[in-house]
């Protein structure tokens, strides 16, 4: 039996149908059979392929027969009659294309086995992203990972990093003996469950849980967006909140990673490659709207946190100033305490961001 859940895809935009496509793919849980751009041709598709999903806008959706299949209705906008007729179509949900992205995978995965994958509650994702290389990413993604633990969330950091996966040295694993790793995860695909995970995951002093990347070049090579998507979905489950660490770049699996966050957390530093960098990164993802601005290492330069309003129409959530003790305490593998300088305002940055996550829950 196939491991995904089979998608007839019908949207008008051609260009949008290919976005849609291409996520829906690289989740890894879903996979496009046929595209329809009307009514009849989507009857067809449907009538033919038996899918376990089909994904439409209500105005195609309202005009096909789409025999009992699940619908999940997308549009790029939404009004009130596009959301009357996704109801009237009988839409499991609406999606608003790109901003609903992640539910939107998250939906066409439970389709598929609803008894399986309809999880209680699935944690929240925040991806830490350094557009430009030596922001700040790692730095922030291990802390962020200690102060959401120091609020009593479970939470997972999870590398993927596949390439450099240097999560495991930054929070002073021990390393040698080739630790568990993503690697071993992608294996067990669906089948992955608690109880693996229990035995995957690294567990920090400071309370939070580490999924390390691949131990070496050949473990990395074999691994695509596609294997880590279900292992993605699986630390899920396990966690109120799943840190990624993203690489820089904009292959799959950043895509994949940046398409699944609720949040992600831009790490700036204050000068113009970086800001360019970000703006290239925010615009190829399509995730204006999901992006909260930092900027890392602030001292006095040229470019100050108030261009990040000018830049990208909102101010940094974030300010953390240079401390020396930073690179000294990642050199050693050790997590700075919270009442350190840049410590502290990690912090704070932790707790803004719990507040946004689960006031929209
Ligand atoms: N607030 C800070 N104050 C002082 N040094 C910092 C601060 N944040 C990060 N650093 C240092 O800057 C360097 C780059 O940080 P880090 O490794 O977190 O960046 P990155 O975005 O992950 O880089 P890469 O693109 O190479 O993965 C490291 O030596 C780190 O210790
Ligand atoms: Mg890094």
């Amino acid at each position: 039996m196939e491991e995904v859940a089979r998608v007839v895809l019908a949207l008008e935009e051609h260009d949008v149908a290919e976005e849609v496509l291409h996520f829906l793919d690289r989740t890894g849980r879903a996979r496009v059979v046929a595209t329809a751009s009307d009514e009849h041709q989507l009857s067809e598709a449907v009538r033919q392929l038996e899918p376990d999903a089909v994904v439409a806008s209500p105005r195609l959706a309202t005009s096909a027969q789409l025999n009992g299949s699940a619908l999940l209705a997308v549009d790029t906008s939404e009004s009130v009659q596009t959301l009357r007729r996704a109801l009237k179509a009988g839409a499991k949900g609406f999606f608003l294309w790109p901003a609903d992205r992640g539910e939107l995978a998250r939906a066409a995965a439970r389709v598929f086995a609803p008894g399986a994958r309809e999880r209680e509650t699935l944690g929240r994702v925040v991806a830490v992203y350094g557009p430009r290389g030596g922001a700040g990413a790692t730095f922030l993604a291990t802390h962020l990972a200690a102060s959401f633990a120091r609020r009593e969330r479970r939470c997972v950091l999870v590398d993927l990093d596949l390439a450099v996966a240097d999560i495991g040295p930054a929070v002073g694993a021990p390393m040698d003996g080739s630790p568990r790793t993503i690697a071993d995860a992608v294996p067990m695909g669906d089948e992955l469950a608690a109880r693996h995970l229990d035995e995957l995951l690294w567990q920090h002093p400071d309370g939070f849980r580490v999924l390390f990347g691949p131990n070496d070049v050949q473990q990395s090579e074999r691994l695509t967006a596609k294997d880590v998507g279900p292992v993605l979905e699986a630390v899920r489950s396990a966690a109120d909140l799943v840190v990624l660490h993203v690489p820089r770049g904009m292959d799959d699996t950043v895509r994949l990673g940046l398409g699944l966050a609720d949040v992600v957390v831009m790490v700036l530093a204050l000068d113009v490659l970086s800001f360019r960098a970000a703006r290239r990164a925010v615009e190829a993802a399509g995730m204006d709207d999901r992006c909260s601005f930092v900027v890392n290492r602030a001292t006095r330069r040229q470019i100050s946190p108030r261009d990040v309003e000018r830049v990208f129409g909102r101010p940094p959530v974030a300010v953390i100033p240079v401390d020396r003790r930073v690179p000294a305490a990642q050199d050693q593998g050790r997590l700075l305490p919270k009442r350190s300088r840049a410590g502290r305002s990690v912090d704070r940055l932790a707790a803004k961001l719990l507040e946004q996550l689960e006031e929209g829950s």
